[in-house]
């Protein structure tokens, strides 16, 4: 059996959850579903970052220890993924016992090969930011105190030397990340030059020490990136590591590209580490449309938006439009526009419409489908896209391909109209066909709007779950029994005005 395990990355916790993070959340939920309904063991990562100078200073600001306010953020995430239906395996925080050994151990492993060394840094240091700064950050105005200049023993990692085995390793395997425009810009950033960087701080406790050095303890971004590795067990089960790291694929946003694809990659090969991850590197979220327009993106809850959306609503709205790389502008009005049209019209009333129908036509009793519809091959081309679109880490093409077979089942309905024939054959042919239209779209759906798809299979009367099936050999055409009691209920998705 193949191995998926996905990733988030791992969110600060001086933030609260807002809709961007739940973005990234969302795609790695999605794509999880997806791989188990390949039927591939799957293991899906997320969790809280939760070292560093931006929690220690605003656990000060809030009168709190860095822990109290890790605990009391932490929690926020966790809740906030249980409310959007995010079915992650695990979640990982920073400060558990866990993570700190295997940061050591991996770091020790590039110390002992080498790649770290101790200098002196020299520089600027801003007391005030309790951070290095560059003379460019003084002259534009990113400093908040005066500068004075430093110099302290760091510890550096010998990034320098990882040039030219990234862009090899890039050049063998460009499907690492995608899309191919942000594969392009990692390998620009390479090429301009990689310097060693300073790894770790004697300025701060608040971190992972290091082991052979306690005075120190590890600059977060480093302790950061080893939360991968940590979860699935490099520092407490080599046989697990080896058994899901081959599989990893990293769900970021473009902002921390730098730290993934080029920094991450050279940390696991200075530790002996082979098998690199792959990225999915999604663009930024804006934020336009009247409504929200005067809340920053930063300021919105997802729970704001579940509340007029719904879960499925919600998560449906933020991928159906937005493709994977490039910036996305997403409104208020365009999300309730997508829900009438997709949810409401198309979806909605197909399965209400077939309710209704077979109650009136067939003493509401379903029909199997017709092995010969015209709808049987435009279903296998659906399926096919779909798939395909997933494949290639695609979730609105992917929505896309599966609301088209959604849009020809009730163009299927009209031209045939049977609401308006005599009952018989023809009539239950038509009706079975929708029926198994809606099976498909419960399947191909479901890992974007799971409940939704629960309840589509639960009221054609079919038995367990869509998650209980597999694609592609659960999504021919014809696996739609017939002959379970339809009843009508309430519109799945009710529309919405703005
Ligand atoms: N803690 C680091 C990541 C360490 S991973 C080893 C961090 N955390 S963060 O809380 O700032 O989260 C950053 C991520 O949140 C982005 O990479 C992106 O995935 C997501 N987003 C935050 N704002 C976003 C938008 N406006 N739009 C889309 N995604 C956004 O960086």
């Amino acid at each position: 059996m193949s191995h998926f395990y996905v990733t988030t990355p791992i969110y600060y916790v001086n933030d609260a959850p807002h809709v961007g993070h739940a973005y990234t959340t969302v795609i790695a939920d999605v794509l999880a579903r997806w791989h188990r309904l390949l039927g591939d063991h799957t293991w899906f990562l997320t969790g809280t970052d939760e070292h560093g100078l931006k929690v220690m200073r605003s656990a000060k600001a809030n009168g709190l220890t860095p822990l109290e306010q890790a605990d009391s953020t932490s929690i926020r995430f966790r809740d906030a993924w249980d409310q959007l239906g995010i079915s992650n395996d695990d979640f990982i925080r920073t400060t558990e016992p866990r993570h700190g050994e295997a940061v050591q151990k991996l770091l020790q492993r590039a110390y002992d090969n080498g790649y770290i060394y101790k200098a002196a840094y020299e520089g600027l240091y801003s007391v005030s930011d309790e951070a290095y700064v560059t003379q460019a950050d003084v002259d534009e105005g990113r400093v908040s105190g005066p500068v004075e200049h430093m110099s302290e023993e760091n510890w550096f990692f010998k990034l320098s030397e990882f040039e030219q085995p990234l862009l090899d390793y890039y050049a063998a395997h460009p499907e690492a990340i995608t899309p191919t425009s942000r594969l392009n810009e990692a390998v620009g950033l390479i090429k301009q030059g990689l310097s060693d960087i300073s790894i770790t701080r004697t300025s701060i406790d608040w971190g992972v020490p290091v082991p052979w050095d306690p005075d120190h303890v590890f600059y977060v971004w480093y302790d950061a990136l080893i939360n991968y590795a940590t979860a699935v067990g490099y520092a407490s089960d080599p046989e697990r590591f080896e058994e899901w790291w081959p599989s990893t694929l990293h769900v970021i946003g473009k902002d921390i590209l730098r730290f993934h694809c080029v920094y991450w990659p050279a940390m696991l090969l200075a530790a002996g580490i082979e098998d690199l991850p792959r990225f999915a590197v999604h663009g930024w979220l804006l934020i336009g449309g009247e409504k929200m327009s005067k809340s920053k993106l930063n300021s919105i809850a997802p729970a704001d938006l579940v509340e007029d959306f719904g879960i499925d609503g919600f998560r449906f709205g933020i991928l159906r439009d937005a493709p994977l790389g490039p910036d996305s502008d997403f409104s208020y009005e365009g999300m309730v526009t997508r829900y009438n049209t997709d949810l409401a019209n198309n979806l909605g009333n197909l399965l209400s419409r077939v309710s209704t129908v077979v109650g009136k036509k067939c003493d509401g009793v379903a029909p199997a489908p017709d092995p010969d519809s015209p709808l049987a091959p435009i279903a296998a081309e659906a399926v096919q896209a779909t798939v395909d679109a997933w494949e290639a880490l695609a979730p609105s093409v992917a929505l896309e391909a599966t609301f088209r077979l959604v849009r020809e089942a009730n163009a299927h309905l009209e031209k045939n109209e049977p609401w308006k024939a005599d009952p018989g054959p023809d009539v239950d042919r038509v009706l079975g066909d929708a029926l198994e239209v809606l099976r498909l779209v419960a399947l191909l759906a479901g890992p974007v709007i799971p409940a939704t798809a629960d309840q589509i299979w639960t009221r054609i009367g079919l038995d367990g779950s869509p998650t209980d099936c597999r694609v592609p050999d659960d999504a021919a055409w014809g696996g739609y029994p017939g002959g379970a009691t339809i009843e009508k209920a309430k519109p799945l998705f009710p529309r919405l005005v703005t």
